[in-house]
């Protein structure tokens, strides 16, 4: 009799039943919104990155609807055979304005862009230097370059001199860090790094999923936070986080654009955005240009979540964004804490190792432009009460 080729499945699947790591997926019963239904429960939503309120503004929704009508449901190719429309162009031309570069080419996520950009732009003889907290898509990108890949302690700019210097200056080494930590919720260590990647003649990139259309002017990232303009060579975005739609993008020189056409294989061997999402971003840019509210909003509710977390007593590490983590150290504490919030009508998601370190477990809370105080003094109180009922607080 043969044995079950899959039984180690279930052996890893009761093993994160045992850890209290095991996750059933939350369903959304209506649409994503600052408070909304999930599971069959009215709940203020803090799990979301939809930043500025935007997967339901009306004037997304309209330009969505009006390019389905004109345009039908998808494009039926790849960028690079027939799946280019007019709308792919227009919105890279207006991505790259926005974000003052040559040129921009759009992915379908910003998984895609950044996999995409690291694996084609390095090879086998390269260097990455990468900050050990960098998201997954740049990890796995840096795996299929077959590149060196070398990690720096998260924000350590000297370190990642340390391990530059000792290279063949001959050798192509890139330098990369994300512009938000999307766990952490800090920001990278730009302008010191880019004055390595100047100093060592190294390509610098910036993954900046988590600040598109949170910092910056207008929401156009932490390079220009930073006034790094000029100085970081890929600039990386995506279009579904405070965006509200789906994508990302890279953002440099017209050659590097060009370059990642010819090379980048996310664009040349998986079909291309729907003109729908196209619209829904070009739209999203127009808001984005013409009413600075959204994002003022967005941070006037920050301060006040993350003050109220920390005055109830809560570790909420060094961020300095929207994302705010509620650090509480073993994994099968952090999904309790998020169950009993759930549970009074609060979602914000658990996090545990490999997401996080063993011992830095969380639940993750990212506040919208679109919450009202009323909202998040519920959340915070909750949260003050469930605290203390599982002794973090
Ligand atoms: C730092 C970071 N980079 C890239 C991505 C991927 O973006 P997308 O969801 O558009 O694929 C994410 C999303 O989780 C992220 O947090």
């Amino acid at each position: 009799m043969h044995t079950d080729p899959l039984a180690f499945l279930g052996d890893e699947l009761s093993a994160l039943k045992s850890q209290g790591l095991y996750r059933r997926l939350r369903v959304l019963d209506s649409e994503q919104a600052a408070r909304t239904r999930v599971d069959g429960r009215e709940v203020v939503n803090l799990s979301s990155n939809n930043y500025l309120g935007l997967t339901t503004h009306p004037k997304l929704r309209e330009r969505a609807l009006a390019a389905l009508v004109q345009f039908g449901v998808g494009t039926g190719s790849v960028r690079t055979i027939a799946g280019t429309m007019q709308l792919h162009v227009e919105l890279e031309r207006r991505l790259a304005e926005f974000k003052k570069t040559e040129a921009v080419v759009v992915f379908q996520s910003g998984f895609a862009a950044n996999a995409g950009a690291v694996s084609s732009l390095l090879g086998r003889d390269d260097v990455i230097v990468s900050d050990e907290l960098n998201h997954a898509s740049i990890i796995d990108g840096a795996r299929l370059s077959r590149a060196a890949i070398k990690v720096f302690p998260h924000g350590d700019a000297a370190a990642a001199r340390a391990i530059v210097a000792e290279l063949p200056r001959t050798q192509k080494t890139l330098l990369i860090t994300d512009g938000v930590f999307s766990m952490d919720g800090d920001l990278g260590a730009i302008p010191a790094l880019c004055d390595v990647a100047e100093e060592f003649g190294c390509l610098m990139m910036v993954d900046d999923a988590h600040a598109s259309g949170v910092f910056g002017r207008q929401g156009r990232g932490t390079v220009d936070h930073f006034g790094m303009h000029g100085r970081v060579h890929i600039q990386v975005g995506t279009l579904s986080k405070a965006i509200g739609a789906l994508g990302g993008y890279v953002a440099g020189s017209r050659a590097l654009i060009e370059f990642l056409h010819h090379k980048a294989r996310p664009f040349l061997f998986s079909t291309s955005h729907p003109p729908s999402v196209t619209a829904t971003c070009l739209a999203a840019l127009d808001v984005l240009e013409s009413d600075d509210s959204l994002i003022r909003r967005l941070w006037d509710n920050t301060r006040f979540f993350k003050s109220g977390l920390n005055a109830l007593g809560f570790d909420t590490g060094l961020s300095e964004s929207p994302i705010t983590p509620v650090i509480v150290g073993e994994g099968s504490l952090a999904m309790k804490l998020s169950d009993r919030l759930f549970a009074h009508g609060v979602f914000a998601q658990g996090i545990a190792f490999p997401t996080v370190a063993r011992d830095k477990a969380r639940v993750r809370t990212i506040v919208t432009a679109t919450h009202t105080r009323d909202e998040l003094q519920f959340a915070l109180d909750v949260f003050a009460s469930v605290g203390r009922e599982l002794g973090i607080i």
